[in-house]
C-alpha cells in the first residue's frame, strides 16, 4: 500500500469562505452549478464555544462548529471532502457507515497516513446508501472525538422521500466540569467498566433545547449518537413517533414503542407527527430530558405518513452457504497497575486478542479472513457484563437473532451487544481491504476492543 501525504498549498487557506451560519464560519468550495457532486473544504480547529453558560470551552471543530458541520450528498454520487488539519495534532477522518473503498476509510496506517499539522487530505468516494451517517477522526479518538470532532454525514435519497422537513440531532455528553474545563476523556477505572462517561449532555451542541416543529406535519428526525460512551435510551412519551431507518438504513415503519437504545455511534430515523401549536413533548434519555420538542405555527396542510424508504442496495447474505465465525468479546483482568513500566493498558479483547492502538502493523495480522463475494454468519458472544456497540467498517450486515432481544432483522453497521448476550449477524464479504471491527464505547476500543477483519 503506498500512502500520499499533502502539505497545505500557500494561499489555499482562507479558499472557500462562503458564508457565516449559525455556528460560525462555515467552509467548502462552491458547489458547481450544473455538476450533480457536492465538494466541501472542511476545516479541522480549535474553537472557543460556549457549551457551560457563562464560560469558553476551546473544543475541537470540523468547518466552524462542534459538533461539525453537516455534510450532505446524494444517494450514488461523488463526495468530496478536502480535509484541511489546522490542529496541531495530526488526525484523520472516517466515514462511519459508508461503503467506500479502503483508501478512503481514515483508518491510520490502515488506510492512510496520519495527516499531519498543516497538512491536507482529498477524500473522494461514491456514497452508494441514502441515510444517516456520521464521520469522525481514527486517531486519538477519546480526545479528538472528545474535544468535538464529530459531525453528521447526511447522504440523501436518489428521490424525494416524501418527508417535507427534517433535522439532525446531534448527542453529545461532553466531558466538562462546571467552568466549562475538559476532564479526563478516559480514566482507566472507567475504561476497564463501561467507558468514561461526558457530564454535559448536549443536542448540536446545546444543553436541553427547545426545538421549534411546524405544527402538524410529520417531520423527519436524524438522531445520532456521536457520544464516546453513553448509550441513550430514548423515548418520546406522548408522542405519535415511528422508527423509519436504523443506523442509516430503512425499515418498515413502526411505531417507536417504550423506547430504544441507541449506543454510541448508532443513528435512527424517527418521523414525528408534530403536536399542536404551543403543545411540548420531552425527547429523553430514559427519565433526563434532552430537548424540548414544540409546536409552532405552520399554514401547511398536516402531512400524512410517509411511505416505507427505498432498501439501500446492499447484498442479501446467502444463509444456506455461510461460513459460521464466532467473536468473543471478553474482559481481561490486566489493569494497569499490573502492567510493566510503559506497557499500555489493555482491559479488552476479541478471541483472546487485545488490539494495541500504538502497533503501526497491527493491520497485518488481522483476526479473520474473509473470501471475497462469500457470505458469512458472525456469532458475536459477549462474555462481559457491559454493553459493547459492535461495528464493522466497510461492510454493512444483517442482524438475524439474538438471545436476549427479540430480531426483526435489519442491516446496519453498528449492533448493541448487550450484558451476556449472544447475537448472529451476516454479511457479504463484497468489499475488499482490511475493515476495522471494534466496539465504538471509544475507550473500550482504545484498551483492546478493536480487530481487523480482512476481506481478499
Ligand atoms: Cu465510527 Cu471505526 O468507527
Ligand atoms: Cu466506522
Ligand atoms: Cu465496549
Amino acid at each position: 500500500m503506498s500512502f500520499t501525504r499533502r502539505k497545505v498549498l500557500a494561499g489555499l487557506l482562507g479558499l472557500g469562505v462562503v458564508g457565516l451560519g449559525a455556528g460560525g464560519v462555515r467552509y467548502w468550495l462552491g458547489r458547481p452549478e450544473n455538476v450533480a457532486t457536492h465538494d466541501y473544504e472542511l476545516i479541522a480547529a480549535p474553537l472557543d464555544v460556549e457549551l457551560v453558560p457563562g464560560h469558553m470551552t476551546t473544543a475541537w471543530a470540523y468547518g466552524g462548529q462542534a459538533p461539525g458541520l453537516e455534510l450532505r450528498c446524494r444517494q450514488g454520487e461523488r463526495l468530496r471532502v478536502r480535509f484541511i488539519n489546522q490542529l496541531d495534532v495530526s488526525t484523520t477522518i472516517h466515514w462511519h457507515g459508508i461503503r467506500l473503498p479502503l483508501a478512503m476509510d481514515g483508518v491510520p496506517y490502515v488506510s492512510q497516513l496520519p495527516v499531519l499539522p498543516g497538512e491536507y487530505f482529498d477524500y473522494d468516494f461514491i456514497t452508494p446508501d441514502a441515510g444517516s451517517y456520521w464521520y469522525h477522526p481514527h486517531l486519538g479518538s477519546s480526545e479528538q472525538l472528545g474535544r468535538g470532532l464529530v459531525g453528521p454525514l447526511i447522504v440523501e435519497e436518489r428521490e424525494p422521500s416524501g418527508f417535507a422537513h427534517e433535522r439532525t440531532l446531534c448527542l453529545k455528553s461532553w466531558h466538562l466540569d462546571e467552568q466549562g474545563a475538559f476532564t479526563a476523556f478516559s480514566v482507566p477505572r472507567d475504561a476497564a467498566r463501561g467507558g468514561t462517561p461526558g457530564r454535559l449532555s448536549t443536542i448540536n451542541g446545546v444543553h436541553a433545547p427547545t426545538l421549534d416543529l411546524p405544527a402538524g406535519e410529520v417531520v423527519r428526525l436524524r438522531v445520532l449518537n456521536l457520544d464516546n460512551t453513553l448509550t441513550y435510551r430514548l423515548n418520546l412519551p406522548g408522542a405519535d413517533v415511528r422508527i423509519y431507518a436504523l443506523d442509516g438504513n430503512p425499515v418498515a415503519p413502526r411505531p417507536l414503542g417504550k423506547e430504544y437504545w441507541l449506543g454510541p455511534g448508532m443513528r435512527i430515523d424517527l418521523a414525528l407527527r408534530v403536536p399542536a401549536a404551543g403543545i411540548e413533548l420531552p425527547l429523553r434519555n430514559g427519565p433526563l430530558r434532552l430537548a424540548t420538542l414544540r409546536g409552532q405555527d405552520s399554514n401547511a396542510a398536516p402531512g400524512e405518513w410517509p411511505a416505507a424508504l427505498p432498501a439501500n442496495p446492499v447484498s442479501e447474505p446467502d444463509l444456506e452457504g455461510a461460513q459460521t465465525l464466532r467473536f468473543n468479546f471478553e474482559w481481561t483482568a490486566t489493569l494497569a497497575e499490573n502492567l510493566p513500566a510503559g506497557a499500555k493498558a489493555s482491559y479488552w479483547q476479541i478471541n483472546g486478542k487485545a488490539w494495541d492502538i500504538a502497533d503501526k502493523n497491527c493491520a497485518e495480522k488481522p483476526i479473520a479472513s474473509l473470501e471475497l463475494g462469500k457470505s458469512y454468519i458472525f456469532e458475536l458472544r459477549n462474555m462481559a457484563q457491559y454493553q459493547h456497540p459492535i461495528h464493522l467498517h466497510g461492510l454493512s450486515f444483517k442482524v438475524l437473532s439474538s438471545n436476549r432481544h427479540s430480531v426483526i432483522p435489519y442491516f446496519t453497521d453498528t449492533y448493541l451487544l448487550d450484558k451476556n448476550e449472544v447475537a448472529r449477524i451476516a454479511l457479504v464479504a463484497d468489499n475488499p481491504g482490511v475493515w476495522m471491527f471494534h466496539c465504538h464505547v471509544i475507550d473500550h476500543m482504545e484498551t483492546g476492543l478493536m480487530a481487523a477483519i480482512e476481506v481478499v
